[in-house]
């Protein structure tokens, strides 16, 4: 059954014994009854104590109770399920609670299911490294933040469920006029995308530059961002059926990778080569990167998407991405006259200046009309398996959103539908269809 198919069903009885607060990344045992008002939504300030009246009222800390997404194990879309936390977070001081309300979901994720992502702790675990949503608490050392505050939220992972408590430095007060989906398609595409062109790469007016995967979420926030210089060409890889929409976003020459050899497409209109190439896919295409630079070119590998051919790990192709891994000695590399860089958000955590400095351009230039994350799909929670089958059935063009909010009865994934191209054979399709549950999550057997 897919996630769209099954509401989250209750399973159990509720919980007798006392919650734990804070919560834990463990799943807890028990849940709530889906579709009753969330108990946190009760006045607040009931009296705990019995009245000869009511019945005892716990603490409202007792009875908070919130929708997160725990990745199981490692696998199939079966590995993602849908839980319900019980016990208010506790705030430290120098963090806020913020209510989620849109979350964007990343190919690490896709990676992080199959156990492929080192950044994202064994399961159980909730994944989730950007969202968006609005500040309900804030910790006594918060003064910059207040409740009510519209913020869009990045962490390591973590971030999908209904409440997050995170440090208010990893918040960013959303412009006005942005949307809580755009908030979140925001933050994971397009520092990847701004910091490789302008601090790494320096891309400049006049250069020429190959953005693969041009469709997705990074891909798209790198051509976008290329309008910012004048005279820039981007020679953009995607799926035919992907073209128009990419063109119009300012590929200058899309090119179908899949039915093409896009270097000696590239070759046939830029014969010298290329000043950038963004290279997310890893092994043998890094090499072609590297041979399509001009001398003074920059690579920079900053993915592995060619270990990814479908839902389940695929071992054959994280062997020959790794074997094909491109390795250079740096004298040949003194003689090409040419740089190769590394890039890895996650690993430049510690670096709050530049995250913060680079954020705050990027929601300047939202503000000035000059970027806007092109959503692609939203899913709820309960529709995780589908929203990641449609990455890796490569539908999507732009971001995949995931909402916290309970799907309602007869609610289709909203999308800006696009021809699939999708390539039958690398999925089975039928099988491992996404089941979400809020029945107890129990530990994988490995
Ligand atoms: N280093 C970093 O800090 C960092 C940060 C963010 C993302 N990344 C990397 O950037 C790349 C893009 O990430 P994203 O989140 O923006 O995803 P995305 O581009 O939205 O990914 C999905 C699209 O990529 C294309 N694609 C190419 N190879 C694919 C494959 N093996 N499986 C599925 N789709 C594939 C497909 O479009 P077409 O059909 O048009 O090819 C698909 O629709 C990934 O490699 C990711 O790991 C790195």
């Amino acid at each position: 059954m897919s996630g769209e198919e099954a509401p989250a069903r209750q399973q159990q009885e509720p919980a007798e014994e006392k919650t734990e607060n804070p919560p834990t990344e463990e799943p807890p045992s028990e849940e709530a009854q889906e579709g009753e008002p969330s108990p946190a939504e009760e006045p607040a300030d009931e009296p705990a104590a019995a009245t000869p009246d009511k019945a005892p009222v716990a603490p409202e800390e007792e009875v908070f109770s919130y929708r997160a997404l725990f990745l199981t194990g490692y696998g199939g879309y079966d590995k993602v399920k849908l839980q319900m936390k019980k016990g208010k977070p506790s705030l430290k001081s120098a963090e806020v609670l913020v209510r989620v309300k849109a979350c964007g979901l990343n190919f690490a994720e896709l990676l992080g299911r199959q156990g492929l992502y080192e950044l994202l702790p064994s399961p159980p675990v909730t994944p989730g490294m950007e969202c968006s949503g609005v500040i309900e608490a804030i910790g006594e050392e918060v003064t910059d933040r207040k409740v009510g505050d519209r913020v869009l939220v990045l962490s390591r992972h973590g971030l999908w469920q209904e409440v997050v408590v995170v440090p208010a430095s990893q918040t960013f007060i959303m412009p006005e006029s942005m949307s809580f989906e755009e908030a979140a398609a925001l933050p994971i595409n397009y520092l990847t995308a701004y910091i490789m062109l302008f601090e790494m790469a320096n891309v400049r007016a006049g250069q020429s530059i190959l953005i693969h995967m041009a469709a997705g979420g990074v891909g798209i926030a790198a051509t976008q961002l290329c309008q910012l210089l004048e005279d820039v060409t981007v020679f953009g890889t995607a799926s035919a059926s992907k073209h128009e929409t990419i063109s119009q976003g300012g590929v200058t020459h899309p090119i179908d990778y899949r039915t093409r050899d896009y270097a000696e497409e590239i070759r046939k209109i830029s014969p010298k080569g290329l000043d950038v190439v963004l290279d997310p896919l890893g092994g043998s295409d890094t090499q072609k990167a590297f041979s399509l630079l001009k001398p003074m070119g920059t690579l920079i590998v900053f993915g592995a998407a060619n270990c990814v051919t479908g839902q389940k790990k695929n071992l054959l192709a994280v062997a020959k991405t790794w074997y094909n891994q491109f390795t250079i000695n740096t004298l040949r590399l003194m003689h090409a006259n040419k740089a190769v860089c590394g890039f890895h958000l996650g690993y430049l955590g510690d670096e709050e200046e530049l995250i913060t400095q680079t954020m705050t351009r990027l929601l300047e230039l939202y503000t000035q009309g000059k970027i806007k994350p092109r959503i692609d799909s939203t899913y709820h929670f309960e529709q995780v398996g589908d929203a990641m089958r449609r990455m890796h059935e490569r539908n999507n063009i732009g971001k995949v959103i995931l909402l916290p909010e309970p799907k309602k009865e007869e609610e289709k994934p909203e999308s800006n539908p696009v021809p699939a191209e999708t390539d039958k054979k690398e999925e089975e399709k039928d099988e491992n269809k996404m089941e979400t549950s809020t029945e107890e999550v129990k530990r994988e057997e490995n």
